[in-house]
């Protein structure tokens, strides 16, 4: 029997062993050594420390690990983009979202728009561990969490609540607000990310944040949704993201990139690959006369055999990294300069 090539080609396995086959492997522009190993945005310096020692000392699992390193964000009321002292939505409250994923059992957690609890990660580990559902969002996270034993607090520094005001007044010069001169209006969408991998090969990833800075009440952004904000796969590898929302919840960014090192891509290059299909699917009126968005995006990688990497829009930020060969910074790949 004669087989043409395209009769080849889809029989079953052959397109997908061909397609792999035909992906490039640049050679990799980091270490490649097994876990123990921590990625995270650039906030999580002090976390992924954390959550390395934590690994290598206590052989902790990876998603305790991990919490343990993104509280040390949603607890400094000095980072805005995260738990207490986040910025607020527009009425001036303060929302929070996380979602996490545990490798090993292949489970989920997740809440959104949680007030008044400053540790949204650890609520939606409650979620996971206590419940048979994944996300639970607003008043009835809330509910949850005090029932879990969880401490009501007001999240609104009062640093914050100076930035909001100062940016509640400078919207309309024909309002009944007064301006202030001297107050800069801040705008946020940072958030943190951290995955991690264990020396033995187990994987987890949690994100969090206090979400877009003067938010309309009731958005929430990709942080609190499992494929967007984060993703793991403990057979692959893990993923998260920081950034615009929106972008990554409509490209199913982290679980994208997971994909892609399925397929064989290394972690930095999956990075670069989701924010090109990002750029793909922007709307005309998010683009510059140069095509390129005008947002910022950022995705964190690690494979399970301790590959990472991680790449951004826009030229300039760092992620945070440790594993045996010490706590750093390291500039992500990035797919437009700054000129
Ligand atoms: N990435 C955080 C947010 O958009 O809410």
């Amino acid at each position: 029997m004669s087989i043409s090539r395209r009769t080849f080609l889809h029989l079953p396995g052959v397109a997908a062993a061909v397609s792999a086959a035909s992906i490039p492997h640049p050679p990799q522009a980091h270490p490649h050594r097994a876990g123990p190993i921590a990625i995270a945005s650039g906030n999580g310096i002090r976390g992924v420390e954390q959550a390395y020692r934590m690994m290598t000392e206590e052989e902790a699992d990876p998603l305790d690990a991990a919490i343990a390193g993104v509280k040390i964000q949603e607890l400094d009321p000095t980072d805005q983009s995260v738990g207490l002292g986040g910025l607020p939505d527009e009425r001036g409250v303060v929302t929070l979202d996380a979602s996490l994923m545990h490798g090993p059992t292949r489970r989920a957690g997740a809440v959104a728009a949680l007030e008044d609890i400053a540790t949204p990660s650890l609520v939606a580990k409650a979620v996971m561990d206590y419940t048979d559902h994944v996300i639970l969002v607003g008043k009835g996270a809330r509910d949850f969490a005090i029932r879990m034993g969880f401490k009501p607090q007001n999240l609104l520094t009062e640093q914050s609540r100076k930035d909001w005001l100062a940016w509640k007044t400078s919207l309309n010069a024909d309002d009944n607000w007064l301006e202030w001169p001297e107050a800069a209006a801040k705008h946020t969408d940072g958030t943190i990310h951290m995955s991690a991998v264990t020396a033995g090969g187990d994987i987890a990833s949690v994100t969090t944040t206090s979400g877009l800075a003067w938010k309309i009440p009731g958005r929430i952004g990709d942080s609190p949704i499992v494929g967007a904000g984060q993703y793991c796969d403990n057979t692959v590898g893990s993923a998260g993201a920081t950034g615009r929302g929106e972008a990554a919840i409509q490209s199913c960014g982290s679980f994208l990139a997971v994909e892609f090192m399925r397929q064989g891509y290394a972690p930095e290059d999956a990075c670069l690959e989701v924010l090109r299909r990002v750029v793909a699917m922007t709307e005309d009126r998010l683009l510059d006369e140069q095509g390129r968005p005008r947002f910022g995006l950022s995705f964190y990688a690690v494979h399970k055999d301790g590959r990472y990497g991680a790449a951004t829009m826009y030229e300039g930020p760092d992620f945070a990294i440790a594993s045996a060969d010490g706590v750093r910074h390291e500039p992500m790949a990035f797919l437009f300069s700054n000129e």
